[in-house]
Formats: C-alpha cells, structure tokens, sequence
C-alpha cells in the first residue's frame, strides 16, 4: 500500500500531547508489515473534548481509535459498551468503531502480561508482585497480575490512599505496603514494576533512584523487574537492578503488545509484534 486511497481505512489517536506519539510509528508499520489498507493519525484534542472527538469518529467513520491522556476516563463515559476491563478500571485506551456502535476496550493490562511473557518468559500464576504506583497503568497491570493468578500484589504508592482504592480493585490478593514499605515484602518477591513516572526523562545515572520507596539494595537475582517507562531505555531502576544480577524489561515490550492487541481489535489480524518492535526500538536508540 503506497498512497491513501478512496477506500483507505482510518485510525488514529486522541491525546494531548500527542505529537511525540509512537502509536502513528507503530501502527502504520504493522499495517505496511501486513500490505493492510489503513493508515493511522495522530490528533491533537484538548481535555473537555473528549465526546465530541468520540462522535467525530462515528460520524467520519473512523475504524479505530487510541486513546490517551488525558481522554481515557472520558471515553469510558462516552462509548456505548465497555469491555470487562475498560469497566472496571474505567479507562479506555482503545475504542473499535462497530457500525456506529462504539466499543471501549483497555489493552495495558493484556499488554503487559504479553510483554512480560515475550520478553522474559514470565507467567505471574502463583507469584509475588510488587507495584509501584496506583495510576491508570498501575491499575491495569495489577488487575491483569490479579487475573493472571498472581499470589500477591503488593502495592506502594506515593499518596496512600490512591494505593488503597488500587487495591481493591486487584481484590483478595492486594495488600497496601504504605509508610515505611516492609523489607520482606520486596526481598521475597518475584516481580517488581515501577508504573509510575519516576527515572523518566532521566539517564541511570542520574542518581534519581534515591527517589525510588524501597532500599534498592534489596533487589536481588531472584528478581525480574519491570520499568513502563521507555524514556529512557535504561532507567535508574532498570540500570541498579540489572547491576544486582535481576532479569529486567523496560517499557518498549508492554507498548507494542498493548497496540498489537489494538491492532487486531480493529483489523481482526494477528500484529506482526516483531517489526512494531524493531520500528519502535530504533526510533528509541538513547
Ligand atoms: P498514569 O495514568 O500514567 O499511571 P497517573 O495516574 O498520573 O499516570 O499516575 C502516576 C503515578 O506515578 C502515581 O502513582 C503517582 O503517585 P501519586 O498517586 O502519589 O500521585 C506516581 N508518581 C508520579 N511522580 C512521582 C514521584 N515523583 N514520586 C513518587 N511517585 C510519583
């Protein structure tokens, strides 16, 4: 497929900022990969905009939609009918456009399961996980770790109370670490995610891990570790715990597995993961 066409496919992302968005990257390489007739945008839409954006794209007729900050509350309010996921994080990141009927799906947490298992192999059934935040990412990586049959789901959060409301949504298996997060419980874990924005932006030796809420001396080579954050690739987090010997992820993984489960929402095909990987990991390079 070269040039648009009469008959040409449209997707596109929501967000504001959304200029420096990989999705347009990654989702036109897959359908380039695949000879698919769809092309992907970027569109810059202001908060307060958000169901307005949602009936543009029934009326355009556009097939798939992104969605991100800071649009991803609203469009939950705005589609017609929500995932099981979508619902219970009340967040959609990614909306298909039915015939006008307008589905809203969440594909972090599905995302991050498949990233951790592509990358490192890791199936969270009967393990223990730590999570560092309770935003929208942190509650969809602990609802997805939830359903994956993790044993235990400890969550430390900055602002306590946003760590207790994350936890009851992960269920019988969370447990709020708050004030002075108990040693044992990071020693004796399997998994650690940062979903929070702490190390991004910043080189590993920044000496920004001091900001981390847990000794990170207590990472040990039983750990896998994973940062969301891809900016940089190589995190404070990521740089110390690869330095203790743990097997570690950053966030290129659970970026292109949650637009390769978008990719075939909307296309109803099988993502080609490896060259959305390759095009994201390039434009990536430190
Ligand atoms: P997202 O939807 O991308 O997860 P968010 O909802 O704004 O973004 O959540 C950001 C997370 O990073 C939160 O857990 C936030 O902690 P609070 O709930 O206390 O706000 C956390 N966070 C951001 N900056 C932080 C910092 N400097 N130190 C510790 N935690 C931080």
């Amino acid at each position: 497929m070269s040039q648009p066409t009469g008959s040409t496919r449209l997707a596109a992302v929501i967000g504001d900022p959304v200029r420096h968005s990989l999705s347009p990257l990654l989702h036109n390489t897959a359908f380039a990969a695949l000879d698919l007739d769809w092309v992907y945008v970027a569109l810059e839409v202001g908060a307060g905009h958000t169901a307005e954006a949602l009936e543009a794209m029934r009326t355009l007729g556009i097939a798939g939609l992104s969605v991100t900050m800071p649009h991803k509350e609203a469009a939950a309010a705005a589609c017609d009918e929500l995932s099981p996921d979508a619902a219970a994080l009340r967040a959609v990141n990614c909306v298909v456009n039915d015939g006008g009927r307008l589905i809203g799906h969440n594909t972090d947490g599905d995302g991050f399961i498949a990233a951790i298992d592509a990358e490192l192999g890791f199936d969270p059934r009967g393990r223990r996980c730590v999570v560092l935040g309770a935003g929208g990412a942190a509650r969809s990586i602990g609802l997805a770790l939830a359903r994956s049959g993790a044993s235990q789901i400890a969550v430390i959060n900055r602002t306590a109370e946003r760590a207790q409301q994350a936890a009851e949504l992960f269920g019988e298996v969370a447990l709020v670490v708050s004030g002075g997060p108990e040693a044992s419980v990071i020693a004796e874990s399997d998994l650690i995610v940062n979903a929070t924005s702490v190390g991004m932006s910043t080189s590993a030796t920044d000496g920004e891990a001091a900001e981390f809420p847990f000794d990170l001396e207590l990472i040990g080579n039983h750990h896998t570790v994973v940062d969301i954050v891809y900016r940089p690739l190589l995190t404070p987090l990521l740089a110390h715990a690869q330095a203790r010997g743990a097997r570690t992820a950053n966030g290129v993984a659970m970026l292109t597995h949650q637009a390769a489960i978008a990719f075939t929402l909307w296309t109803g095909q099988a993502a080609p993961i490896e060259a959305m990987t390759a095009a994201v990991s390039a434009s990536l390079v430190d």
